[in-house]
């Protein structure tokens, strides 16, 4: 077929153009299912404990993501900034992972145990009374909702069934795991967890 007769004929230009970028779409991506390295947790890795899933799902609902990335690139600035370079691995348990790619604050990935539990309180209700030249808001509100037990227990046992690896005394114990927590103390144990279990030393 001659190259003058695709490009006068935008229909089917727009049909092959789509057949490229799908061919060479599942080429990449189609793979990358199949890796172990992508598919599988990285050493150390385990599913969310129920109040750290509660604390994921206030950080998704309060659309932290609007502001914060969770995925250290593998440059020099990167690391010295934030730690090793982020893991496939470490997200298998993240449904949607959050890795992101706007930073108007730092990323997050591994934010876990670089502040006391105090700190993240008073910097969640008002950022400003420990970082005075911070544009993040508050969110003073989340210390007055209550977690749901009966729905976290259900939304570990769908978690289970996709493939998570909770255990029945996991799953049987959530609610009263949670009982009396707020969605500030679950977002909390949420971002002290965050990075802690691989800490990328454990490249594979
Ligand atoms: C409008 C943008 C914006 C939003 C939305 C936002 N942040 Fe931030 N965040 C920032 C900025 C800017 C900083 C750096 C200044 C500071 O520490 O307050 C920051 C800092 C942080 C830090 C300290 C990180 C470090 O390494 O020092 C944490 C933890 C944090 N944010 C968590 C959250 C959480 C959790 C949410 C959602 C409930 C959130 N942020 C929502 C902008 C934002």
């Amino acid at each position: 077929m001659k190259h003058e007769t695709i490009e006068k004929n935008t229909g089917l230009m727009g049909i092959l153009i789509a057949l490229v970028i799908s061919v060479a779409g599942i080429a990449e991506i189609v793979p990358l299912m199949f890796q172990a390295q992508t598919t599988e947790p990285a050493p150390g890795v385990v599913p969310y404990p129920v109040l750290e899933l509660a604390g994921r799902d206030v950080y998704v609902k309060e659309g932290c993501y609007n502001c914060h990335s969770q995925m250290i690139r593998p440059f020099v600035s990167e690391s010295l900034r934030y730690g090793p370079p982020s893991l496939a691995g470490e997200s298998v348990y993240d449904r949607p992972f959050q890795w992101g790619s706007k930073r108007t604050g730092p990323d997050l990935a591994r934010v876990g145990g670089r502040y006391p539990d105090d700190w993240h309180l008073a910097h969640l209700i008002n950022p400003r009374d420990v970082v005075p030249e911070s544009n993040m808001p508050g969110f003073p509100w989340l210390q007055d909702i209550e977690l749901d037990g009966d729905l976290l227990t259900t939304k570990m046992r769908t978690l289970r069934f996709l493939g998570d690896p909770y255990t029945q005394e996991q799953i049987d114990s959530a609610a009263s795991d949670v009982e009396g927590k707020t969605e500030m103390d679950a977002l909390i144990a949420y971002l002290q967890f965050l990075g802690v279990a691989n800490n990328g030393r454990n490249q594979q």
